[in-house]
């Protein structure tokens, strides 16, 4: 067997992420709970409930574990309509809940980054018209400022809104996230609010907090023609890239909103991220389908043979996230791995799957790419959105119902790494044996291509 170690820079940031809905339950003031109730919305009828009990205090025991793993920052969000339960109310009860987490990460080693906006809004944002209002903008810019302005002892970086491009496909355009609407240009009109908010809030914070670092969480999803042959599905292939991947990290580095038919330039915009936070999770291929209308007449899919995660959301695509760092390197700003992962409820894909974008992100760092960190998606199973509980992300599993946690044996891959600072051919060795072949071939076996840095 090949030995190799891949080794990561000094200080690198090893972690997992979490959303605020997702985790703390009983989160009942915005408009995602409100969804919930509503039959149709969630699979099964499932609801966010306790979630994994962060709010009742179930944070410090899952905060103890990833410490105990090796772990050293944790990406966690704060939920607007807790902190504002009424336009201009301020809940000081739920301020002290979150520095006492925040401070908890601290006291554990782990590095606190927080998600100011991730896919929830109070509900009595969503009663005012949601996002579909540019006055959004303004509402979470004054949010933002209370919450820096109070929590800037314990955080210095900042993600101002998760995955704006999945967001607003997801609410506006797929109608799966509230406030259900299906109509493209809703979703585009709400892509543009989003910036602005974005880069309002991105003044904002360095107003108040000067050395702040702060930036975007970027969903890159991978799109390729599912028939490389075809020059109509080739071109279609990269207008959905261009609209979804391109559109609003190109407005937030130059200040220019492209969108198909015209554009405009939004000043304030440019140059609104201190690093860029990319979250990827797989690569799809795009099939010319022309009953698909609000999806630009394309139909997403995975390659025949892929390895698929159990209700067919992911594909295992390594090659995709070394696409998606070669994108993310063109803005020149340091790069942040804000979430990676699968979900996988028996562990079965979980380690090769780990394995395989660990070695692709050490690539880039081997070239003396600038990145940061990686936040694995997710510590805790939690609330998977519109699928409920039927995805389950964590390194350790949850049951809703009793609470009880269980380790998955990539917990103990993930901690390895995490103490180690980097990936052996051991670890892949131990814990996912199928892919050490590919990861570590032996001389003029396995993978041999090789791609200068872009
Ligand atoms: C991302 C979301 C996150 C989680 C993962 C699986 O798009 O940011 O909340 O649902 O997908």
């Amino acid at each position: 067997m090949i030995r190799a170690f891949h080794s990561f820079p000094r200080g690198f940031l090893w972690g997992t992420a979490t959303a605020s809905h997702q985790v703390e339950g009983d989160n009942r003031g915005n408009d995602w709970w409100r969804w919930e109730q509503e039959p149709g919305h969630i699979a099964h009828g499932h609801r966010s409930g306790l979630a994994c009990d962060w709010w009742g205090g179930r944070w410090q025991e899952d905060f103890d574990r990833a410490a105990a793993d090796g772990q050293n920052a944790h990406r966690l969000s704060i939920e607007w309509s807790r902190l504002e339960p009424e336009p201009g109310r301020w809940d000081s009860a739920a301020l002290e809940t979150y520095r006492t987490i925040l401070q908890g990460a601290r006291d554990r080693g782990l590095v606190p980054i927080v998600t100011l906006h991730h896919f929830t809004n109070p509900a009595w944002l969503a009663d005012a018209g949601g996002w579909l209002e540019p006055a959004a903008a303004e509402r979470f810019t004054s949010f933002v400022r209370r919450a820096v302005g109070a929590l800037q002892d314990l955080v210095d970086t900042w993600i101002t809104i998760n995955e704006p491009n999945a967001y607003a496909y997801a609410a506006y355009t797929a109608g799966a996230f509230p406030p259900g609407e299906r109509d493209l240009r809703k979703g585009l009109s709400v892509m543009r609010t989003l910036i602005r908010a974005h880069a309002m809030a991105y003044h904002a914070i360095h107003e108040i907090q000067p050395h702040a670092q702060v930036g975007l969480a970027h969903n890159y999803r991978g799109m390729e023609a599912a028939h490389a042959w075809n020059p109509v599905e080739r071109a279609l292939a990269s207008l959905r890239s261009s609209i979804y991947n391109d559109r609003i990290p190109q407005a937030v580095h130059d200040g220019r909103l492209r969108f198909p038919l015209g554009g405009e330039t939004l000043e304030q915009a440019a140059r609104t991220q201190d690093f860029l936070g990319l979250n990827y999770y797989t690569a799809e291929t795009v099939t010319l389908d022309l009953r698909a209308r609000s999806e630009l007449f394309g139909r997403s899919g995975f390659p025949p043979g892929s390895d698929v995660s159990p209700t067919g959301f992911i594909a295992n695509r390594p090659a995709g996230f070394w696409r998606a760092l070669v994108w993310a390197r063109r803005f020149r700003l340091p790069i942040l791995i804000a979430e990676n992962g699968i979900e996988d409820e028996t562990d079965r894909l979980r380690p090769r799957y780990l394995a395989a974008h660990l070695r692709q992100l050490w690539r880039a760092v081997n070239f003396n790419w600038n990145v940061r960190g990686y936040l694995h998606w997710t510590l805790v199973d939690s609330f998977e959105w519109e699928r409920g509980w039927t995805q389950r992300f964590g390194l350790w599993s949850l049951d809703p119902d009793t609470q009880a946690r269980g380790r998955r044996p990539s917990a103990d891959l993930y901690a390895e790494i995490c103490k180690a600072n980097g990936l052996s051919s051991e670890m892949v060795a131990a814990h996912a044996p199928e892919a050490l072949e590919s990861l570590f071939p032996r001389t003029g076996r396995g993978e041999v291509t090789f791609e200068p840095p872009a």
